[in-house]
Parts: C-alpha cells; sequence; structure tokens
C-alpha cells in the first residue's frame, strides 16, 4: 500500500470518515482519493472513482491527519528526574528550562537535528500530519538563530510546517533581565525572523511580565511575525488578555482563566474591527492537556471556553519539561475522557482547531476538495475507540500530502 506524490489513490471501504468540513459531516461507508498531494474527491465508497492506487480499508475510521499546533521538540538533554521530583510532590516552575538550555547549546547540528527529526517521525507515526515547533531553548542570539536555521531547514524538507520563535521563553540563568529582552527584541528577532512564521512569549510570573511581553509582541508584529502566547498556565494573569488585544492567534495553556478572560477569548471571534495582521478573526485558545496532567496542574476548561463560545485548539505540547509526549491520540482520548468534550469536539480542536491557530485552516484540518491529503486512519472501526481504549495504538496508517508516510 505504498504511494508516491504524483500517483493517485483512492481510499474505499472507510467505516466512518470525520470530515470536519462545513457541516461536520461524518460519512459512513466512505471513500476519498487523493490527487497530487490534494483531496480530489470524498463520497459514498460505492462511488470512488478509479485511481493508480487503490486501498481497502476495511471497515476502519478515518479523520483529518493531526494539526499539533504546539510543540517544543528542538532541544536535547533529559529531565526524567525533575519529573520524578514532580511526582512526588514538587512543583513545576520555568526554571528547568536552563537544564534544557544548557544541554540544547552543547549539541552539534547534526545532533540536534536527528533529535528532531527522530521526535518527527514519532508524531507522524501516532498520526499528526501538520506539525509547528519553536526555538526557545536557545535563549542567546546565536543559539535562537541556529535553531530557527534548523526548523527551517526542516521546513523546506517538508517535515515541520511552521515555526515559532520563542527567545522570550525565560531570561536565562545569571542574565540581565533588561539587557537579554534588548536582544530578543533586537538581533535575535533580525536574525531568526527569515525562518520563522511567529514570535511567543511566557507570560507568566517566573517568565516575562506583561510589559515584557506587550513589547516582545509589538516588536514581533512590526517585524511582520505572527503573534501567539504562553498564557494563564500556572495562575490566572494578564497572558489572555494581552494576546486578545495584541490581536495573537492563540494564546496556549490557558488553565486558569476567569470570566472575563473567558469572554475576551469568545468576544474575539465576534469583534469585526479586529485585524491581527494574519487574516484570523480571533484568538484561538489551545489546551494542552498532556502538560495539564504531567504538571498536575488543572485542566483547561475547554468545556466552558466552547460553551461560551470560544475556538479552541487541542496541541500536544510535546517538550521535555511538561510534557514529553506528541500523542494527539492521547491527548484527544483525554479531552473526551477528562475535559467534558464530546468525541467531535476533540477531533475537531485537535484537526481544524489547530489549523486555525496556526492560520493554516485554508490548507489542511478538514477533509475537503482542494486541502492537502493528510489523513488518518485508524486501528478501530469507530473513532470514539480513541477514548474508549485510551493508550492502545490506534494509528493504523497515515497520509501526509497525499503521500503514504505510515
Ligand atoms: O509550554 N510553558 C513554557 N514552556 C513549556 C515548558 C518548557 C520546559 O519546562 O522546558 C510549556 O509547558
Amino acid at each position: 500500500m505504498s504511494s508516491k506524490n504524483n500517483e493517485s489513490t483512492a481510499i474505499f471501504n472507510i467505516s466512518e470518515l470525520h470530515t470536519q468540513d462545513a457541516e461536520s459531516r461524518v460519512i459512513k461507508d466512505a471513500g476519498i482519493v487523493f490527487e497530487d498531494g490534494k483531496i480530489a474527491w470524498v463520497g459514498p465508497s460505492k462511488d470512488v472513482p478509479a485511481a493508480d492506487v487503490s486501498v481497502d480499508a476495511e471497515g476502519k475510521a478515518a479523520l483529518p491527519g493531526w494539526v499539533d499546533s504546539h510543540t517544543h521538540i528542538i532541544f536535547d538533554g533529559d529531565r526524567s528526574a525533575e519529573f520524578e521530583a514532580r511526582m512526588a510532590g514538587e512543583s513545576y516552575s520555568a526554571g528547568g528550562i536552563n537544564v534544557t538550555t544548557e544541554a540544547t547549546r552543547a549539541a552539534s547540528d547534526e545532533r540536534l537535528s536527528g533529535l528532531v527529526r527522530d521526535r518527527i517521525r514519532q508524531a507522524v507515526d501516532g498520526g499528526t500530519t501538520y506539525l509547528e515547533t519553536k526555538t526557545g531553548y536557545g535563549l542567546q542570539v546565536a543559539e535562537e538563530i541556529r535553531h530557527a536555521k534548523l526548523a527551517h531547514q526542516l521546513k523546506e524538507d517538508g517535515e515541520l510546517d511552521t515555526v515559532t520563535f520563542l527567545g522570550a521563553h525565560l531570561v536565562p540563568a545569571g542574565v540581565d533581565a533588561d539587557e537579554y529582552l534588548a536582544d530578543v527584541n533586537g538581533p535575535m528577532l533580525e536574525g531568526v525572523t527569515p525562518y520563522v512564521d511567529w514570535a511567543d512569549v511566557f507570560c507568566e510570573r517566573g517568565a516575562f511580565n506583561e510589559d515584557q511581553s506587550r513589547s516582545v509582541l509589538q516588536h514581533a508584529k512590526d517585524a511582520g511575525l505572527g503573534l501567539r502566547v504562553h498564557g494563564n498556565q500556572l495562575g490566572e494573569g494578564p497572558g489572555v488578555r494581552l494576546a486578545v488585544e495584541m490581536g495573537a492567534t492563540s494564546v496556549d495553556h490557558v488553565n486558569y482563566l476567569s470570566d472575563s478572560d473567558v469572554e475576551a477569548l469568545a468576544g474575539s471571534w465576534s469583534d469585526g474591527d479586529r485585524d491581527n495582521g494574519t487574516g484570523q478573526r480571533g484568538t484561538v485558545a489551545t489546551c494542552l492537556p498532556a502538560c495539564d496532567l504531567s504538571t498536575r496542574e488543572q485542566l483547561a476548561p475547554g468545556r466552558r471556553l466552547l460553551d461560551a463560545g470560544a475556538v479552541i485548539a487541542l496541541a500536544s505540547n510535546c517538550n521535555p519539561g511538561t510534557s514529553y509526549t506528541s500523542s494527539m491520540n492521547f491527548c484527544v482520548g483525554t479531552a473526551v475522557l477528562q475535559m467534558g468534550l464530546s468525541l467531535h469536539e476533540a477531533i475537531r480542536a485537535a484537526t481544524l482547531g489547530g489549523a486555525i491557530a496556526v492560520g493554516a485552516d485554508d490548507e489542511v484540518g478538514s477533509l475537503e476538495v482542494g486541502k492537502r491529503a493528510d489523513l488518518h486512519l485508524l486501528n478501530a472501526p469507530a473513532a470514539i475507540h480513541l477514548a474508549y481504549r485510551p493508550g492502545m495504538p490506534m494509528t493504523h496508517s497515515v497520509w501526509r500530502r497525499g503521500v503514504r508516510a505510515v
């Protein structure tokens, strides 16, 4: 069942096809055709047109490939001892970022790019077909530029899809905060801008305060980058408010939200005058359930956000400190089991929601003619098995840009 970029592929006998299209259709006994890396046809299995390669899905369920809109996979080093201490009662603090930064700076280009490629492979093996990642473990001008270039090269190679600059992850140990901020907003930003699509800031106690975060976002906006924010992870704070004020495309973590934060996120989708420079209308609230479990923080209030009318995404936040997993199957299962989302809402948040969070919903996130041929065939006759059999190997096969990847 292999396929090449220029071969058309017809997949038939799909038990249920979760389109996530405008009508949110779930087509029973469905088929789908890929041509030139795009979806060319979607409909009933009995009507599937002929193609170069024909695949019998044998009654398995199919979804859009996962869109993982938040990861930090450019790193070296091990922090399992920190995790073990946390499980023994220590609380998470951002300071562990320094440990990863030290190990990552010491890694050669070749080693670092090999590590990142391995992590991408693992993500794709779990059904992820669109992947964001960030810098943020360099925290020096030359290192942040090195990580941005590395990620850009992987994007050019078609392995990564979009890249974020997170020089404002933490003020590195032993460095003056004002001097560091001047670097982030000056030579670091200038050096990474050709290689990245977004800028992000960790707006949280122990990282960057509201004024510092605003200045990072404003400089990045002036440089033409899209904006994202890490906010409200460890307590209520200014992150969500600032993200909405600055027109950020997403604010991620969102564990501790006041009523006015929730209103601001929901309201961002009905503010007709809003211009965040990316063509997006509002700020997506990105929930990171694997991180919440690994840090023993309260789960992000996905149900409350949806009920208020906000747009949410689910992402893995794969990183060595707070969420060392890229399993979107696990995140979706957890969202259903623990966050009060329906299966359909959880799948939507991990596909179309993620796509909106990275400004790519014209291209990916749903199974519609003309979109990228990114498909995830499950090892199950119904997608509810993602939550019904948590932790089981649910990914049967994956197509990315129309090419069989798993
Ligand atoms: O998204 N919150 C900030 N950054 C990462 C954690 C980084 C780390 O601890 O290494 C996160 O959880």
